[in-house]
């Protein structure tokens, strides 16, 4: 047998299972992408925005649409030191950076 075979057969199935979930669009693709981008920034703030306790690095969740999106502008254009977060704002577009934004305080601290 092909040692790749039960690899393949699982990511089919992985494959369905994103298709079918497609099918109900729930949550919907563009929820999905959003969720993406958003797991990006995970790794140092914390699951869904949520401070990690003793990080050093401040949560994202429940807090101003504005001021998020504003603290991440200015990474970008390099107006606020930083870091990290001038060179993980610059991989993002004016839009995403509204988009994470808006999610993050659209979450409940
Ligand atoms: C590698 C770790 C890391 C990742 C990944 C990361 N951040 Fe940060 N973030 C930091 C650190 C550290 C700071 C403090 C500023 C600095 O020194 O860069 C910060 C600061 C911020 C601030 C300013 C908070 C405040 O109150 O001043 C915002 C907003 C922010 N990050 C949003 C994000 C978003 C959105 C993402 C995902 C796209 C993200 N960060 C990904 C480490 C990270």
């Amino acid at each position: 047998m092909n040692p790749l075979q039960p690899c393949m057969r699982l990511c089919c199935g992985l494959a369905l299972i994103a298709a079918m979930g497609g099918a109900h669009a729930q949550p919907t693709s563009a929820t999905l992408q959003l969720r993406t981008l958003a797991a990006t920034c995970a790794a140092c703030h914390g699951t869904d925005g949520r401070a990690v306790p003793d990080s050093g690095i401040v949560g994202l969740r429940g807090r101003d649409r504005n001021e998020l999106a504003m603290r991440l502008l200015a990474f970008r254009d390099g107006t606020r030191p930083a870091t990290v977060m001038h060179q993980i704002a610059k991989g993002y577009t004016p839009e995403q950076i509204d988009q994470l934004a808006a999610y993050f305080a659209g979450l409940p601290r």
